[in-house]
């Protein structure tokens, strides 16, 4: 399974970090790219600096080793002439995890200005998965329109809320619940977190 992974500037780089995860860990191949300002987010939020360190060893720092059979590959945001950039490569689907306004924009008007719209258009026009995890609150009416806009186009949106029916212990157990249904809407099985059995 290869999926394409993108994270932006939005509150909740955490979301991207149990996605990506639970990736390793399930066996999926990741095609990363990471905004400019998704980078900061990481920085900010979890002390995760890409310029100096790696996912992987982030991953281990936080939470240890653990059996990683699946792998990911970095691509530049501005590189508009990536693999990634054209429908001829065979991926899955695609995550943007957490998700800005303004990609969201740029996705729902097919701008197609950096490599993340780029790949969220082509996903698009493959027919294949696109699962979107907007964050902001509260949402005025351009966002929801933006929303609608990509909802037509048959991306999936996964709101950045997180449930309390499972009683999360942790901020990762928030994270998970999310992680875990983007991964199930890209056809993607785990174990994140248990079914609700009523
Ligand atoms: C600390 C911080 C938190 C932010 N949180 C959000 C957010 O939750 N949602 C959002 O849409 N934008 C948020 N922004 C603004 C975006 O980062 C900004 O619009 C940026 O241009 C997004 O670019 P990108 O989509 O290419 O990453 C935040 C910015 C900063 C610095």
């Amino acid at each position: 399974m290869r999926i394409v992974a993108a994270v932006t500037g939005a509150s909740g780089a955490l979301y991207a970090a149990r996605f990506l995860k639970a990736c390793l860990e399930l066996g999926v191949d990741v095609e990363l790219i990471v905004s400019d300002y998704g980078q900061r987010l990481l920085i900010e939020e979890l002390d995760l600096n890409l310029k100096t360190e790696t996912v992987e060893s982030w991953l281990t720092k936080r939470y240890g080793e653990s059996k990683r059979t699946g792998s990911i590959r970095r691509h530049a945001d501005h590189d508009l002439g990536a693999p990634i950039a054209s429908g001829s490569q065979g991926w899955t689907g695609m995550a943007v995890i957490p998700c800005s306004m303004k990609t969201l924009s740029g996705i729902a008007r097919g701008a197609s200005s950096n490599l993340i719209e780029r790949a969220a258009d082509v996903t698009l026009k493959e027919k294949r998965r696109l699962v979107l995890v907007p964050r902001e609150t509260p949402l005025n009416l351009i966002h929801l329109e933006n929303l609608r806009q990509v909802a037509l186009a048959g991306a999936s949106i996964v709101p950045a809320m997180p449930a309390f029916y499972q009683h999360p212990k942790t901020f990762e157990d928030l994270a998970d619940f999310i992680a875990g249904r983007v991964l199930s809407l890209l056809g993607i099985e785990h174990r994140l977190f248990e079914p609700w059995e009523g």
